[in-house]
């Protein structure tokens, strides 16, 4: 939890360095990342999987998708896990930051021709195949370079993970994997043994994103596990790996609850223990891929206020305002996804009674809205700075230039210094894509 990280004295600070220093320094609004607080979590997902599985534990995927950039590849190197990646860009990424690829895990659900010549020539270490086309696909581009491909099928286990219907990724009706229920992924399964180019290493799902229960985990492994008994006996051999994807949810708001890395991995780890023994075959290598869990709440948003303005509602109420120098362009998710977070101001302490607000940002769009109902000071006034906690998964990720905002950097702390790991656009990075 951030506030863990950041302690609030009469302003808000990071590893020592105060928000109006940040301010002042890179800007706003920035993206401010405690890098410890990343590595932190980086490791506790990889020895609670260590823990949970012993000498049966697989690899960290950590999922690119959720934040990535040279410096964090570098990191993920550095730690020692592994990195999930779902397109080209992603994996080139991953590459700038030297990460080994054998340790890369490809996906992705319409996975380009080149984005799989690129992946197989330089040795990724698996690729996770989406669709019967790419079965043929994979190993073309395996053939074409004389290798043996390891794979994994992405299957669709048919489970409503409780979430928000646009995170959600393994109920029938989706576009992602094969699914189990119609058959669809035993054809998959025969359809991959006809290529001596891939080598199937077993199965994945991923049911969904902010989940904060472990049974629709446990239950994703049950579907994939009976898969893998019906495949040994088919085939007389048993697949060694699973993987379990991500998902795990966080903490946003006060009082919300967060899936424990060694509470979800314990739970999982006992499920595939009682379902291998129910089939009889030799619990597989298990690999997970938090991507939201590890960067989500070591990140929060710097934000200058500029205007404020009461608005009286239909009812005689009154509702305040408060707009941003950033929004929607860097923080899609209340409006795509209903998500929600908290503000606190962070360039210094107020005792004023508190107002109920609207916290909006500078977009021309009724919906851009970072927060629809908060309580904030109500001596908050322009050139104050407020601070969004846990931003860092599919903020900064799913960044626009909306109304040619220009994205926000993201600012490293450690060790009480900051220093910029993705620097601010500008106004020529945009006119520099126009001819
Ligand atoms: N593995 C696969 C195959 C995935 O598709 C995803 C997320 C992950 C891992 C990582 O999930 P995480 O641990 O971060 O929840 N933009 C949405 C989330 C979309 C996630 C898509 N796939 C959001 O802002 O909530």
């Amino acid at each position: 939890m951030w506030s863990e990280h950041v302690s609030t004295g009469d302003e808000l600070s990071i590893s020592g360095i105060k928000a109006t220093d940040l301010s002042r320094e890179f800007g706003t609004p920035a993206f401010i990342m405690d890098e410890d607080d990343f590595r932190l979590r980086a490791k506790n997902w990889d020895s609670a999987l260590k823990n949970a599985f012993g000498n049966d534990a697989g690899v960290v995927y950590y999922a690119a998708k959720a934040f990535i950039c040279t410096e964090v590849a570098r990191w993920i190197k550095d730690i020692g896990i592994g990195i999930d990646v779902c397109t080209g860009g992603e994996l080139a990424v991953a590459l700038a930051g030297a990460i080994d690829p054998s340790t890369i895990q490809v996906h992705g659900n319409n996975k380009s021709l080149a984005e799989i010549d690129r992946a197989v020539s330089i040795g990724v270490g698996s690729i996770v195949i989406d669709s019967l086309f790419e079965i043929e696909r994979v190993a073309a581009a395996a053939a074409k370079y004389g290798k043996i491909q390891k794979v994994l099928l992405r299957l669709t286990p048919g489970i409503e993970a409780h979430t928000h219907e646009f995170i959600a990724t393994a109920h029938e009706d989706v576009k992602f994997g094969f699914s189990i229920a119609s058959g669809a992924a035993w054809s998959a399964i025969e359809a991959v043994q006809k290529y001596p180019s891939i080598e199937l290493r077993g199965l994945h799902a991923h049911i969904g994103s902010q989940i904060l229960d472990t049974d629709s985990f446990e239950l994703s492994a049950e579907r994939l596990i009976s898969l893998l008994g019906k495949y040994r006996d088919a085939f007389g051999l048993e697949l060694p790996e699973l993987d379990l994807g991500g998902g795990y949810g966080i903490h946003y708001l006060p009082g919300d609850e967060e899936l424990e890395p060694h509470v979800v991995l314990n739970a999982l780890a006992i499920a595939v223990a009682a379902n291998c023994e129910l089939y009889k075959l030799k619990i597989p290598r298990v690999s997970i891929e938090p991507g939201r869990a590890i960067v989500g709440p070591s990140m929060f948003t710097l934000y200058e206020v500029g205007t404020i303005k009461d608005v009286r509602l239909e009812n005689g109420d009154n509702r305040r305002y408060i707009s941003v120098d950033g929004g929607m362009s860097e923080n899609i998710r209340p409006a795509l996804y209903s998500a929600e977070y908290t503000a606190v101001l962070a360039n210094r302490k107020s005792s004023a009674a508190l107002t109920s607000s609207r916290l909006v940002g500078k977009h021309c769009e009724t919906g851009d809205i970072l927060i629809r109902e908060i309580d904030l000071a109500g001596d908050i006034a322009p050139g104050d700075l407020l601070a969004t906690p846990a931003t860092g998964a599919y903020g900064r990720s799913m960044a626009s230039n909306y109304n040619h905002v220009p994205r926000p950097p993201v600012v490293a702390v450690k060790n009480g210094k900051a220093r910029i790991i993705v620097r601010r656009e500008t106004e020529a990075d945009l006119l520099g894509l126009d001819i």
